[in-house]
């Protein structure tokens, strides 16, 4: 049964922490004149309200994105900027685009986008996101598993896959452990961002652990945004292959993600396996 839905979440800080990594291995895929693919599997609807009914209940995007919209924002994060620009008008922050929409707005013809969505709403939804977008969009409503048990490697040989779940069951973290691995031999030169959730009952280790073992180059960052209690404190993400450059861009965005912190200071650490 799928019952979540991102509307309530997007522009979260966890979504700040994502997004603003994915620019910038957007940006760093970008740099070499040649075709790549983007497969996002956990697509959602693809743009968010900020004013919609599900936002206002949660009030998420208040201590996520909301929070960082007057602030000075770095020259490194110039393209998530651009992504947020190019779904409102002027400095307004009325809508918030999803990881689709921000891949759509910072690449061109030559990249591919591949956007899975199991949930009858949400793909609904995004398909009128895309409707006219161009040939190189390719929607498909099918488990994201599944997708990329069917679809790697991409014939450009080049590019990024994106990982998103939901976590609604308990064998989640297993079956994406599984499919990560068996993504990771179909295609090992290909960018792997993984989203997980930080959560104090330690859920999440196991999937880590084992993500760790790999001898493919890992980056894994955190964002901690407050105490360990109920329900996720953290957000974190998981790369293989990421850009040589992203630890250090890492480290000098790190002052830019404080104020997300909800009883201090968010805190943003990143580690690296031996093979980097
Ligand atoms: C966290 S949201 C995705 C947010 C999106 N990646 C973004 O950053 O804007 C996860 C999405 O995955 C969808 N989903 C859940 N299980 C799925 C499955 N097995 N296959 C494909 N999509 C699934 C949910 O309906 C939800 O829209």
């Amino acid at each position: 049964m799928l019952s979540y839905q991102h509307g309530y979440h997007a522009g979260n800080f966890a979504d700040v922490h994502k997004h603003s990594i994915l620019t910038l291995v957007l940006n760093y895929l970008r740099r070499k004149p040649k075709p790549f693919t983007v497969f996002d599997v956990y697509a959602g609807r693809g743009l968010y309200g900020l004013h919609t009914t599900q936002a206002q209940k949660t009030g998420e995007a208040e201590q996520g994105i909301l929070k960082l919209a007057d602030a000075p924002w770095p020259a490194l994060l110039g393209d998530y900027r651009q992504a947020l620009r190019a779904v409102n008008a002027q400095d307004s922050l009325r809508y918030y685009p999803g990881s689709p929409m921000i891949s759509h707005s910072l690449t061109r013809e030559a990249t591919d986008l591949v956007l899975c969505e199991l949930h009858p709403q949400e793909f609904l939804a995004l398909q009128q996101t895309f409707a006219g977008k161009g040939r190189r969009v390719h929607l498909h409503r099918r488990d994201a598993l599944e997708a990329l048990r069917a679809l790697l490697p991409p014939s450009s040989r080049r590019g990024l896959v994106l990982i998103d779940p939901s976590y609604e069951r308990a064998g989640d973290y297993t079956a994406v452990g599984d499919a990560v691995a068996g993504a990771l031999q179909k295609w090992p030169a290909g960018v792997y961002m993984l989203w997980y959730p930080v959560l104090a009952d330690g859920r999440h280790q196991g999937l880590l652990r084992r993500l760790e073992q790999s001898e493919r180059p890992w980056l894994r960052s955190e964002l901690q945004v407050r105490r360990p209690g109920i329900g996720m404190h953290g957000s974190g993400l998981f790369l293989f292959n990421p850009p040589y450059v992203l630890p250090e861009q890492l480290a000098r965005l790190a002052d830019w993600y404080e104020p997300l912190g909800q009883d201090g200071v968010a805190t943003l650490q990143n580690f690296v396996s031996g093979h980097f």
